[in-house]
């Protein structure tokens, strides 16, 4: 399955996987991208039932993404900037909105707008060869598709804005220690065997409990929601749901839930 120019789309069994494709480039996300990628993700929204993850990837050993497409940046100017920021800006929203658990598989490059990805993803894996950084400063720029943001979010304010004042490039076992990402495995061989272990954990859970458990965490970032009211009624939206009966049961019948996502 695959109608795009930028990116490669592999429909498994029970999950997405979505392959940056621009290797010559090492996977920078021009407009165009950042376009398939969204249709690719508003497709799967669609049509998602019988699949439990999806994964995001830079094709080739060098880069997962060395961030926005930089030859794309003289066609920027003050009046067209805010419109090229908020495009960025309404995929990662999307990315991190998905009703199932997003996850980067990150190799080589990870940079500015790659980084950024990477983070609007709800989980990041790594290869021992993956390197981070906002190096938007160097650019003349701040961070834009998101960063500024998540980067405080994911690894606090100290070292946060250490990173994007220095636009220093770090390796994955420091991101590892920063809490920026979940696991570094050895090679990208290992990391997708890790991605997919997940996968498969996620597999065996509600997909309504695992969409609410995401919408809840999410609406902790919300300043117009209040996240434990949001918690309440996700909750309750769980409780009305054959999946939680199932669960119940499977418990006190000492079997495996058979979830069926309604
Ligand atoms: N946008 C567009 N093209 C990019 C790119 C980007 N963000 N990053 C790399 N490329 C291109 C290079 O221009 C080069 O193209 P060419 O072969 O036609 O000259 C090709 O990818 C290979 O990159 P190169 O710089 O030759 O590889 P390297 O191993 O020497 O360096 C990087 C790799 C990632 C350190 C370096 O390319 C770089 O600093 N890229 C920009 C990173 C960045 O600032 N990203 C944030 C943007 S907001």
């Amino acid at each position: 399955m695959n109608n795009y120019n930028n990116i490669n789309v592999y429909k498994k069994d029970f999950y997405f996987h979505i392959e940056i494709n621009r290797p010559k480039q090492l996977n920078a996300l021009n407009q165009d991208t950042i376009k398939e990628i969204g249709s690719c993700l508003n497709a799967f929204e669609k049509n998602n039932k019988g699949y439990f993850g999806i994964i995001i990837s830079g094709s080739g050993e060098k880069s997962f993404v060395a961030g926005a497409d930089i030859t794309e940046f003289t066609l920027v100017n003050k009046k067209n900037s805010k419109k090229f920021c908020q495009k960025g800006h309404e995929l990662y929203n999307k990315i991190e909105n998905m009703s199932v658990p997003v996850i980067a598989l990150v190799n080589g490059y990870a940079l500015g707008g790659g980084c950024e990805l990477a983070m609007a993803c709800h989980l990041r894996i790594a290869t021992k060869n993956a390197t981070f950084s906002q190096p938007e400063v160097n650019l003349g720029l701040i961070p834009g598709y998101g960063g500024t943001q998540r980067l405080i979010q994911i690894i606090g304010k100290t070292k946060g804005l250490e990173l994007m004042l220095s636009a220093e490039m770090i390796s994955s076992s420091i991101a590892l220690d920063l809490g920026l990402v979940n696991y570094v495995l050895e090679d990208k061989k290992q990391a997708m065997d890790k991605v997919l272990e997940l996968i498969n954990i996620f597999k065996r859970k509600s997909p309504i409990a695992i969409k609410n458990v995401i919408k809840s965490v999410n609406s902790f970032y919300d300043n117009d929601v209040n996240g434990f009211d949001k918690e309440i009624e996700l909750f309750s939206e769980c409780c009305d749901t054959n999946d939680f009966k199932e669960g119940a049961l499977a418990f006190i019948e000492k079997r495996c839930p058979n979830f069926k996502g309604d």
